[in-house]
């Protein structure tokens, strides 16, 4: 699947297009135009076909690290390659070939009129013909279950089936890479769960897949590898059952929903929810239990 990916016409000259797409960050660092350092300093190796999720709270340069990967943002030192690519050399346009982004704010991503033009839109930019361009948007669209919405004005559609769009748009390019930044942001169960079977489908193709996520069950049941960023750091790396043990790391992480989990248990409810909705809704069904109703 990876290899099909890439337009020969559109792959510069002289690229040698092995198949070991390695993502290999040394040493790397990011410095904001406004002297924020985001990235302080990381060394990750992710080899092919990973599933690897990013956690840590708001600000710990989760989204910064990413960006490095599709050339939206760019080393201040240090160095990414991606396979036999160091991206510093390579265009937004060229990594594309290998790095799918989606965007955690689905309106920073999608412009089309169209759902269907939205999703098109990859596709056609890495040189797919008009053919399979047709076939990876219905493909992508049915994935995230969106089919009957092809000819929707995206801003017609609900904040959810927005970030699906945006999910169908990269898959739509069907990169090697794909970097999901806070997926099951604002999707409900079934979202959630459409959303993991995807990644369950992408990896089993042999695709990378990483993802930031605030929502640690979603972590744990979809994430082979766990990296949690305080900082600009990598402040724990491994298996999720290893990372979720290590209370110290996930407490100077303040990952937000173990704390939620914390207060549920505290509380003695004997589940856990990660998100405030879900809190919430536990609290009200709690409330209602304690009362004697339903
Ligand atoms: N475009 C930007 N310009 C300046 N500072 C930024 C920019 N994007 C993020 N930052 C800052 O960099 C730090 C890391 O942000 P970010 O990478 O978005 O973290 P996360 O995704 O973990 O929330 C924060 O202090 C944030 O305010
Ligand atoms: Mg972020």
């Amino acid at each position: 699947m990876s290899r099909s990916t890439r337009d020969a016409a559109a792959v510069p000259p002289g690229d040698d297009d092995d198949d070991d797409l390695t993502i290999r960050i040394q040493a790397l660092r990011h410095t904001y135009a406004s002297g924020v350092e985001a990235v302080a300093g990381v060394d990750l190796d992710i080899p092919p076909g990973q599933k690897l999720a990013i956690v840590g709270q708001n600000g710990a340069g989760k989204t910064t690290l990413v960006r490095h990967l599709n050339g939206m943002v760019r080393p201040t030192a240090g160095s990414v390659r991606i396979g036999d690519w160091s991206t510093a050399e390579k265009s937004i346009a060229e990594l594309s070939h290998r790095v799918g982004y989606v965007f955690q704010n689905p309106d920073e991503q999608i412009f089309a009129r169209t759902v269907a033009a939205d999703v098109a839109f990859g596709p056609k930019n890495l040189g797919f013909d008009e053919h399979r361009t047709a076939d990876s948007v219905a493909a992508a669209l049915e994935a995230v279950g969106l089919a009957h919405e092809a000819g929707a004005h995206p801003h017609h559609l609900s904040l959810s089936e927005r970030k699906r769009v945006a999910i169908a748009a990269v898959l739509a390019m069907q990169t090697p890479i794909v970097v999901l930044d806070e997926p099951t942001t604002g999707q409900d169960d079934a979202g959630v769960r459409l959303i993991s079977t995807i990644i369950e489908r992408l990896t089993a193709a042999g695709t990378t897949v990483i993802a930031i996520t605030h929502d640690m069950d979603f972590c744990v049941e979809n994430f082979d590898r766990v990296v949690v960023m305080t900082r600009g750091t990598v402040r724990a790396d491994g298996p999720a059952r290893e990372v979720f043990a290590r209370e110290d790391a996930l407490e100077h992480a303040a990952v937000e929903p173990p704390q939620l989990i914390r207060l549920a248990t505290a509380l003695g409810w004997g589940e856990t929810p990660t998100d405030p909705v879900s809190f919430v809704d536990a609290l009200e069904r709690h409330r209602r239990g304690s009362s004697g109703g339903r």
